[in-house]
């Protein structure tokens, strides 16, 4: 089976601190790999690397089968275009800016707006519930800027979608929404979905849940 992402002997310290240890993490074509571990085991670290967004670390990274070692921040950037979506902690969403508009921005910043783009951008919004003119300065709730991120995400097809703990703060009932969507959108579009996840009946639903703990990856077995 092919992998979209294959990262071998990843460390990563900070100040001398080392928060991830000679790790190595495979993420196959379409599979759904939850996250987990307690606050500062360095998730978000190990997320940020995968995404090509830290490239301060020892160890390899290949996306979609090459190797991110040699390229310049260019081509990693078009890499990233190309094969990923993602959903920060913290959304970085647009205040002033619609909500169409928000999941437009990627493609208007890469030069490939079209209107196709925006059809598929007002359907996602659709989908997810959340009004194609609402602002986020104006969202009623946490959960509608977080679907509005995920939409953004997904409007760009990515081959792989890495979403940092999507879900904060949110009920355990609005997590199970917003997994079902991502989920069956997984399954529908075929991307692959890795997830920071602490709610259980979400972890359920992955192929897998690797535990971070001591800066190393744990395969952790969930029973339903
Ligand atoms: N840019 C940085 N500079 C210094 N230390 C950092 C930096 N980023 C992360 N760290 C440290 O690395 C460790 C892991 O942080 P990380 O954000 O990856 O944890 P996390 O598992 O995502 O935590 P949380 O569940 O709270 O989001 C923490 O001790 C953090 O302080
Ligand atoms: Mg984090």
């Amino acid at each position: 089976m092919s992998a979209v992402i294959q990262a071998r002997g990843i460390s990563r310290s900070f100040g001398g601190i080392t928060v991830l240890k000679d790790l190595d993490m495979t993420v196959h074509h379409g599979e759904f790999v939850a996250v987990t571990g307690r606050s500062g085991s360095g998730k978000s670290t190990l997320l940020g690397i995968l995404g090509t967004l830290d490239r301060d670390f020892q160890g390899s990274l290949h996306v979609n089968g090459r190797d991110t070692a040699p390229m310049d921040a260019e081509t990693l950037a078009a890499l990233r275009r190309e094969t990923m979506g993602f959903i920060f902690q913290d959304f970085h969403l647009l205040p002033n800016l619609s909500a169409l508009e928000n999941v437009l921005l990627p493609a208007v910043f890469s030069g490939r707006y079209m209107e196709p783009v925006e059809k598929e951008a007002e359907s996602l919004l659709h989908r997810l519930g959340v009004r194609v003119d609402a602002t986020p300065s104006r969202f009623l709730s946490r959960g509608e800027r977080q679907r509005v991120a995920a939409a953004r995400a997904l409007a760009g097809r990515p081959m792989v979608l890495l979403a940092d703990e999507p879900t904060a703060s949110l009920d355990e009932a609005s997590e199970e929404i917003l997994f079902d969507l991502l989920d069956s959108m997984r399954r529908e579009k075929g991307f692959a979905l890795v997830a920071v996840v602490h709610t259980r009946s979400v972890m359920e639903r992955a192929d897998r849940v690797l535990d971070l703990r001591e800066g190393v990856l744990h395969h952790e077995v969930i029973h339903a």
